[in-house]
């Protein structure tokens, strides 16, 4: 059964642990996330942009899609499906088909603007009992064409957005999405503490999750991160798994052309980082 994502990141703000976001892309990468969540006893976020939405053939079919394999393959942990950095048409679509949480990204409005519409959905998504992430300041880098330049949030606009009644926020302490480049200056905890004590028990939500160092992580989760995302260290694993297949002439022999063995490798790819990431969020055994 699909979940909001309110319980499962109250549980892990309270228990110091995070529960990762994990973007999906198409049906493999769903069952690999799936999967790898149940055997690891372990709450999961699916997370979709709105891009991956249409490339999956709609907010519907990806409802659907999830909602049957949690059926048949008999998964029991607690999944959310949440649409990530939705505007807010996006969460409005989302809502109508079925997601059971939703990401407003406001963070390019004035703060006045972006309160406005999460405001506004907040009261939608009550409604439904579903979940709701919010952001303040833009998170680095590029998302699924959507361009943040990377800022420190105000931890003051942060306890604005966080006292319209949302549950959880995310907000911009250095992080980027995609690769870090060689010359990252690393995340400011100073900001994130600044925001913990402004925002209290409020489950803080680290985007940009690929690249970024253990040790950074594990200080993020103990200042109130309790929700990580990670897409783009997926993407390289399938991408090199895949590759190597290719290169290895695989397809060339028998029927190595099947494309159920062209992505079998890309999907253990897939499994072992979220494998690696679930271990090091510390959300194994969590269900
Ligand atoms: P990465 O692609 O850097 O892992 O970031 C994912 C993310 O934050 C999705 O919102």
């Amino acid at each position: 059964m699909l979940v909001s994502a309110k319980e499962m990141l109250k549980k892990a703000k309270a228990g110091q642990y995070a529960v990762g976001q994990f973007n999906i892309n198409n049906l493999e990468w769903t069952k690999a996330v799936l999967l790898t969540a149940q055997e690891l006893n372990s709450p999961v976020i699916l997370g979709v942009s709105e891009g991956a939405g249409k490339y999956m053939g709609g907010y519907k079919a990806i409802v659907g899609m999830v909602k049957g394999m949690l059926e048949e393959m008999k998964i029991t942990v607690p999944v959310a499906l949440h649409l990530d950095h939705g505007s807010y048409e996006g969460c409005l679509q989302c809502i109508e088909a079925g997601f059971s949480s939703v990401m407003f990204d406001g963070s390019h409005y004035s703060i006045h603007e972006n309160m406005e519409k999460t405001r506004a959905l907040v009261q939608l998504v009550r409604e439904k009992n579903l979940s709701i992430e919010a952001e303040v300041g833009s998170i680095g880098g590029e998302e699924d064409g959507v361009v943040g330049k990377g800022e420190l949030a105000d931890p003051m606009e942060c306890k604005m957005i966080a006292d319209l009644g949302i549950d959880f926020l995310a907000a911009g302490i250095g992080n980027i999405h995609g690769k870090y480049p060689d010359n990252w200056e690393g995340l400011c905890f100073e900001t994130l503490d600044a925001i913990q004590q402004q925002t209290g028990e409020m489950p803080l939500v680290l985007h940009g999750g690929t690249g970024i160092p253990e040790d950074q992580i594990k200080k993020a989760i103990g200042l109130g991160v309790a929700k990580i995302n990670v897409n783009t260290e997926c993407q390289l694993a399938f991408a090199a798994a895949t590759r190597k297949y290719f290169e290895e002439g695989k397809d060339l022999v028998g029927k190595g052309f099947d494309p159920r063995k062209i992505l079998a490798p890309g999907v253990e790819a897939i499994k072992d980082t979220v494998k690696e990431k679930m271990e090091l969020f510390g959300s194994v055994g969590k269900a």
